[in-house]
């Protein structure tokens, strides 16, 4: 997902370049806006953690991107082109050391495993809407 933060902050376009000059293959994509509902279940695991409320409160207020990504390696490749949660610690050049905030608006989420992508995958799309090789 590209966050609200970076959508507001007009980065789109510059996240899905590096993406695709990454390597990876966007499969599926749609412009949406998580209620605070969904954005809870989304984020679920992390119920019991002190940010739980900020972090459904901020995915939630505004337009997200959501999209699903191929490539070998992807869930990997993924995180380090993305960078470290918090931005302050993120890589130079990684989408989160350029266009996140701070630790909670942080730009973009990258599934942390196959099996949370394909969950995460299904949370956003039908399988007729994932154009997967
Ligand atoms: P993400 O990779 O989407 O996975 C969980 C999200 O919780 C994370 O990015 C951040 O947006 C948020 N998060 C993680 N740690 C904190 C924190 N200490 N304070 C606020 N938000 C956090």
């Amino acid at each position: 997902m590209i966050k609200p933060d970076a959508v507001r902050g007009g980065h789109i376009g510059a996240i899905l370049d590096k993406i695709n000059a990454a390597g990876f293959k966007i499969v599926a994509m749609k412009m949406t806006q998580l209620s605070k509902a969904t954005a809870g279940a989304f984020y679920a695991v992390h119920k019991e953690r002190p940010f739980y409320d900020e972090l459904v409160s901020f995915m939630s207020s505004g337009p997200i991107v959501a999209a699903v990504l191929e490539k070998e390696n992807a869930v990997d490749d993924f995180r380090k082109l993305i960078g470290a949660t918090n931005p302050a610690e993120a890589e130079p050049g990684t989408i989160r050391a350029l266009y996140a905030t701070n630790v909670g608006e942080n730009a973009v989420h990258g599934s942390d495993s196959d099996e949370n992508a394909t969950i995460e995958s299904n949370f956003h799309f039908a399988g007729c809407d994932v154009f997967a090789d």
